[in-house]
């Protein structure tokens, strides 16, 4: 008999990061064929993460252009995907997320009876245009999908709201979390020498990560913002590893290209940039990723969005949603440099988005899912009734830390 064929498709740098401990799990099991598949909606970016993690995707579709609309890259990656899911015949799809990639895999893999598996399944703000086009996308996926694993008991209550079976959810942790932890293990050196200069030094580092489709309006703002602060604290380092969008770069670069004291980089291979997380004092993002992760270390996330579909951190009080505008993002950072009180009250290291097994345990549902296995317990006790709001900006949100620390 022949062995389930399981099919990770992705295509973007963060999907890679989440996807890369759970292709690897299916490659060391026995019981499944595993195919990796690369739409490239991403290339440089994507590639960093494929070499640091040595996954290399039997078939790569090289979608990346510069400046393709949402609907050239879905229609691009629905005719290649399709092509190569009737070459292959998997009887598993994974999709991860929430990006085109994701969206048009599940809805390719739906059109010819494909059963779909949704990684990192149930997040959502409860507003279909923010973040644009994810919300959407996630909501899709969800519809054709046969196992959601969802990262957070927060997710998994999402997904009963929306009527899905109980049964077809396992609450798995999010892999960011295994990769974050592998990532902290390895011992390496800055690449770029002004970092690795300030890595020797005790000068205060503020991170800024920002790339959202519906921030683009706003990336003068946010520039701005980052020149201000540079500014008012020339002994603080900015270091802002820029996404290799066009319509980032050409907003924010102008603003602070000049200044001492902000170190701009291309995109981060995935090691160099946790350990810079883990150097940062304050981590200033627009990111779903980074707001994971940088918790995890302890670090205080300002994030520069109205609303945010993972809560937990920002229950934790770890997390804090500031949006787009330069004086709140300005005084929210001074704040967090000039207030020691208010520093340590965000400082707190919390893990809600993981243990390090969410592979292990979204592997163990899709054996349950193809009848190889069974399923492993779920990655932590399931509240009745937590994080069941949106959290936006200036919205007061409880502090449950207790509650929410992974066990
Ligand atoms: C995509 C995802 C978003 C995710 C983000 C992670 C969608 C709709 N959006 O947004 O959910 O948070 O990836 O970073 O799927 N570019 C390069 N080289 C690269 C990657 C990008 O040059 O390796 C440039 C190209 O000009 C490209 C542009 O960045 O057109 C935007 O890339 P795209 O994948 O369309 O959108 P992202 O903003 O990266
Ligand atoms: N990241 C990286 N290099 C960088 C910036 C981010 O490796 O220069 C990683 C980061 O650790 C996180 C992921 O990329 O795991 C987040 O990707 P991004 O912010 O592009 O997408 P999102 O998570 O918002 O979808």
């Amino acid at each position: 008999m022949s062995l389930p064929k399981i099919m990770t498709v992705y295509g973007t740098r963060p999907e890679a990061i989440k996807v890369a401990p759970v292709i690897a799990e299916l490659q060391r099991d026995s019981r499944f064929e595993s195919v990796a598949v690369s739409t490239g909606q991403h290339r440089e970016m994507l590639d960093q993460v494929n070499q640091m993690f040595g996954i290399t995707p039997k078939y790569d579709l090289g979608l990346m252009k510069p400046g393709q609309t949402l609907n050239e890259i879905v229609s691009r990656a629905l005719t290649g995907l399709d092509e190569i899911i009737e070459r292959e015949h998997p009887d598993v799809i994974i999709s991860q997320g929430d990006t085109s990639t994701a969206m048009t895999a599940a809805l390719a893999g739906f059109h010819r009876g494909v059963k779909i598996v949704h990684l990192e399944a149930g997040l959502r703000t409860g507003n279909i245009f923010s973040p644009f086009p994810e919300e959407a996308n996630r909501r899709v996926i969800g519809q054709v999908t046969s196992l959601h694993l969802a990262p957070t008991s927060g997710s998994l209550e999402n997904l009963r709201r929306e009527n899905f079976r109980s049964k077809d959810i396992v609450v798995t942790g999010n892999t960011v979390i295994d990769s974050l932890l592998k990532a902290t293990t390895w011992d390496i050196q800055f690449e770029d020498e002004r970092l690795a200069a300030m890595a020797d030094t005790d000068q205060r580092l503020v991170l800024v990560t920002t790339h959202r489709r519906e921030n683009l309006d706003d990336m003068t703002e946010i520039g701005s913002a980052i020149q201000e602060l540079a500014e008012k604290y020339p002994n603080t380092i900015f270091a802002l590893p820029l996404h290799l969008n066009p319509l980032v770069r050409n907003a924010v670069l102008p603003k602070v290209d000049q200044l001492n004291n902000v170190i701009i980089t291309n995109p981060l291979p995935y090691d160099q940039f946790t350990k810079l997380m883990n150097r940062a004092s304050v981590v200033v993002t627009d990111s779903g990723g980074v707001q994971e992760e940088a918790p995890a270390l302890g670090k205080p996330v300002l994030v520069m969005r109205e609303n945010t579909e993972r809560p937990e951190a920002v229950a934790a009080g770890t997390v804090k949603l500031v949006g787009t505008d330069r004086q709140r993002i300005v005084s929210e950072t001074s704040l967090l440099l000039d207030v020691p009180a208010a520093y340590d009250a965000m400082a707190n290291a919390v893990n809600p988005y993981g243990d390090g097994r969410a592979a292990h345990r979204s592997v163990a549902a899709i054996a349950d899912l193809t009848g190889v296995g069974e399923r492993v317990p779920d990655f932590a006790p399931l509240v009745e009734g937590e994080h069941k709001q949106e959290f936006a900006v200036g919205q007061p949100v409880e502090r449950s830390r207790s509650d929410l620390v992974s066990p």
